[in-house]
């Protein structure tokens, strides 16, 4: 019988269509699937291929007694109950590097459009104004920029913004060294929150991050700074948030990922006139999902065709 392969959260077209011409699968859905239409196909399954929106919990292997792979279609391995999964012999990768160049990209434009205000400045241009005195942002030339995860996007946020000319300090427990000459470790997160101007999160959400970005380090931030998170919701506890923001405690932040996605439409959050929001889009361009659906094609072949194991990712 040929490996039954089902894509989850979409994919890059170009992909998804290389996946649908290998002869040795078989592959779903030929549309959107809905969530109901998902578990029916679950008991044939014999990999999934996910993005943030699909969450492999033991309620899904139950339901997929044949599953041998999941692979994330990107970085963060979260949402996949990954002991529950080596319990059941089934292999988890992900696509490492594939997306991050984007990630990081994001992580930059939430910081410029906080800075300069696009954003609100667009929406009022669209509701017929033409107000030149409620947007004057600041440069973001010469900041303390501060960055909590200095793995692969960490880094690449480093280096992208070395045109503007910063000075970072970057909390990581576990990179010794900084192969920028403008980036020095700190690992003191409250003196990172009380000196920084920015602040930009790229930790995996994992028990030892769950809640660090806490009230007491946020109650920390100099009035004038801004916080950016386009790693994961639940790294930063959001009632917190929410309560720096509404009483004004720093200029403002700006969010990709939320503690539970989709956000709620009447979570609170949306009601801010210092926040941004953007739905999970930090890995959402054409190069990315080209590089990761490329990456997903390959590593079922060598898994199914090969018997080969690419990018595993433990319990
Ligand atoms: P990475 O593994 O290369 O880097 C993560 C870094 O976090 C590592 O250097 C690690 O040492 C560090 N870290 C681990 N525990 C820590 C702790 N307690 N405190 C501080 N640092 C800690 O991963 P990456 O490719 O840089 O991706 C980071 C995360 O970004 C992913 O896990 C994913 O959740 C998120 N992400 C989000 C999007 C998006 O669409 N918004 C896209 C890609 C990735
Ligand atoms: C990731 O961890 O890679 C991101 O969540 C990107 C995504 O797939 O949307």
């Amino acid at each position: 019988m040929k490996p039954f392969i089902i894509v989850t959260d979409g994919m890059d077209k170009n992909a998804f269509t290389s996946l649908k011409a290998i002869p040795e699968f078989d592959v779903h859905p030929e549309a959107k699937l809905t969530q109901d239409q998902l578990k029916t196909l679950l008991p044939k399954a014999s990999a999934l291929v996910i993005r943030s929106a699909t969450s492999v919990g033991a309620e899904y292997l139950e339901m997929a007694p044949n599953l041998k792979l999941v692979i994330r279609a990107g970085e963060g391995t979260d949402n996949i109950d990954k002991k529950a999964c080596e319990q059941k012999n089934c292999t988890v990768e992900n696509t490492p590097g594939a997306n991050n160049n984007s990630a990081a990209e994001h992580a930059i434009a939430l910081m410029m459009t906080l800075l300069r205000k696009t954003a609100w400045a667009h929406a009022s241009m669209a509701s017929g104004q033409w107000d030149k005195n409620s947007f004057t942002g600041v440069e973001l030339s010469n900041k303390k920029i501060g960055i909590i995860g200095f793995g692969r996007i960490g880094q690449i946020v480093c280096k992208r913004l070395a045109g503007f000319e910063p000075e970072v300090m970057f909390y990581d427990p576990f990179i010794k060294e900084s192969p920028f000459s403008y980036a020095k470790k700190c690992d003191d997160l409250k003196k990172i929150f009380s000196e920084c101007d920015i602040i930009t999160i790229h930790t995996p959400l994992m028990d030892a991050t769950r809640g660090l970005i806490n009230a007491e380090l946020l109650n920390c931030m100099p009035k004038h700074a801004i916080l950016v998170n386009a790693a994961r919701g639940g790294i930063v506890d959001e009632v917190a948030l929410l309560s720096i923001l509404k009483e004004k405690k720093i200029r403002g932040a700006a969010f990709d990922v939320f503690a539970k996605e989709p956000l709620e439409e009447s979570s609170e959050l949306r009601k801010l006139d210092n926040l941004i929001l953007t739905p999970h889009l930090g890995a959402s361009t054409e190069e990315a999902q080209d590089r990761v659906g490329a990456m997903a094609v390959e590593q079922l072949k060598e898994f199914f065709i090969n018997n080969k194991t690419v990018n595993q990712v433990k319990a």
